[in-house]
């Protein structure tokens, strides 16, 4: 059954080896360029208001629905967008086609003149539907009527996050500890504005007027406002500083790549298309939060090392040095890991039973997976409370999905602290960051209503209320971390606490001006 199905063509997602495509040695721009014209390769479209490679200029109806919404985004992004740097001039990547051999472009832009494509990867003939009670049946091109709410809302799920990390980080741009990090700062922003846009056109095109209401309501939504929320939890929390940020970058943006990868398994296939596309440019995102932290811990131990300090605990000595402490790297990766958990949903949820059923959200992977593809009798182990003590219980495999996905995402993390322990032990430090325990710190599924250990040995609320502050940031820990976000602006120079990268980006030597600042 398995050999019905033809493998997805995703480009090649891994962070560590492809985070920037246009880039690979050996080939530069000026191939890829012609190389690109030459298979015509659904290039972008200007000659409309809205760049695409959708063939916009001849739908009329949903080209005047976006150009009727864009207003509407222009002054979300000047009012919840990067504070300030707007007139300044970016080096940004540009994606201008879907070529997996060379799709972006590098070049000074201001960020409100980033001209985001609506990008759809290219069709795959006679794809089919790779899972579910549908396998094997011909990809929908259309919305099917009775997969309607289910397709629109987790379409407005996904949509709803990619403003709201853009609104999380406006302020980070103040403090940015160089301009290399300034600029991936506004690449992520702005690609996550391009993420919108793409989620807005497929509620504009296949969900008539109740998807373009959801597009309107994407732009109402505030991260972390009061009366008008985003809609997921981690998406309305604080990234006060940059240390933050790179967490958020590795935690929470490898979430969004296990979403997509799901949702790139769908039988509805414009969403398929536009996940895949989305997956190249988030793969950068992840490469900024992992590269960040391995540059954090790499100025701490280096700091430690010339300063004679053998125990990396010593925390005021270390901080004294100007650096941030282990300690306190390790309790912002628990609070980063722990919310994003909370993003995967119930462990066992009958909705993402009906989404796989219908064909609507796959599995990580689902064409590499040998099975079914239906789950028809397989099971999955799912660790649930039972009369208080935590313990693996096997379910369903079909209502598990959510468990099953989490799992492929704590994999995923795996790899970037096998990285920056890689650096504390080579520093010569006996030091290990650690993921907490998957009970730790949970407001959603089966552990909301206990308190664990990061080591995931249960405790009572007080236990809980007394030892807290040795697990997450507290106050303090904010506070010193605050004390070092002090702005580097100076081309080629870094703040105390952060090392310079290995490599520049599109390979720019280590005195290149990423922003060219105006105020
Ligand atoms: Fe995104
Ligand atoms: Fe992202």
């Amino acid at each position: 059954m398995a050999g019905l199905v033809p493998p997805i063509h995703v480009f090649s997602l891994d962070e560590e080896k492809t985070w920037m495509p246009g880039t690979r040695p050996g080939m530069t721009e000026n191939v890829s360029k012609e190389h690109a014209m030459n298979v015509n390769i659904m290039n972008v479209d200007y000659s409309t208001k809205i760049p695409n490679n959708v063939n916009l200029s001849e739908d009329r109806q949903v080209l005047k629905a976006l150009e009727g919404w864009h207003p509407g985004y222009m002054d979300w992004w000047s009012d919840m967008g990067p504070e300030g740097f707007q007139q300044s001039l970016v080096y940004l990547r540009t994606a201008y086609s879907v070529d997996p051999r060379g799709w972006a472009k590098f070049d000074y832009v201001k960020m409100p003149e980033y001209r985001w494509g609506i990008l759809l990867a290219p069709q795959e003939e006679n794809r089919v539907i790779p899972f579910g009670e549908n396998f094997g049946k011909p990809a929908w091109q259309e919305v099917p009527g009775e997969h309607r709410a289910t397709l629109r809302r987790l379409i407005v799920i996904q949509g709803d996050t990619e403003p709201a990390s853009v609104e999380q980080q406006r302020h980070l741009g103040k403090t940015a500890p160089s301009l290399y990090d300034l600029r991936n700062l506004f690449q992520v922003n702005v690609e996550e504005g391009r993420h919108l846009w793409a989620m807005v056109y497929l509620l504009q095109k296949y969900f008539g007027r109740d998807g373009r209401e959801e597009a309107d309501e994407l732009l109402r939504r505030r991260s972390g406002d009061a009366d008008s929320p985003r809609m997921l939890g981690a998406f309305n929390e604080a990234t006060p500083d940059w240390l933050s940020f790179f967490m958020f970058t590795y935690f929470t943006d490898r979430d969004g790549k296990m979403q997509l990868h799901s949702l790139a398994q769908s039988g509805f296939d414009p969403l398929s298309r536009t996940c895949r596309f989305m997956l190249t440019e988030e793969a950068h995102h992840m490469f900024v939060g992992e590269t960040g932290i391995s540059r954090v811990v790499q100025r701490t131990c280096e700091a430690m090392k010339a300063a004679g300090i053998s125990d990396p605990t010593d925390i005021a000595k270390v901080r004294a040095l100007g650096v941030i402490d282990l300690p306190t790297i390790q309790k912002k990766l628990n609070l980063h890991y722990s919310l994003s958990l909370d993003l995967f949903g119930s462990e066992v949820s009958t909705n993402a039973a009906n989404a796989f059923n219908a064909g609507i959200k796959g599995r990580y992977k689902e064409t590499q997976i040998e099975d079914d593809h239906q789950l028809k009798n397989a099971t999955y182990p799912v660790l649930k409370l039972v009369d208080g003590v935590i313990k693996r219980v096997d379910e369903p495999a079909l209502t598990a999905l959510n468990m099953r996905l989490r799992d492929d995402y704590t994999q995923d993390c795996v790899k970037g602290l096998l990285r920056w322990n890689k650096i504390i032990s080579l520093a010569g430090y006996n030091f290990k960051l650690t993921l907490p325990n998957v009970a730790f710190h949970r407001q959603i599924g089966e552990f909301r209503d206990i308190h664990a250990t990061p080591d995931g040995v249960l405790i009572d609320d007080a236990t809980w209320n007394s030892r807290k502050g040795e697990w997450l940031p507290s106050p303090d820990d904010g506070d010193f971390i605050s004390s070092l976000m002090k702005p580097v602006t100076e081309i080629g120079q870094f703040a105390s606490w952060i090392s310079p990268p290995k490599v520049g980006i599109d390979n720019k030597p280590g005195d290149f001006e990423y922003v060219k600042i105006e105020t």
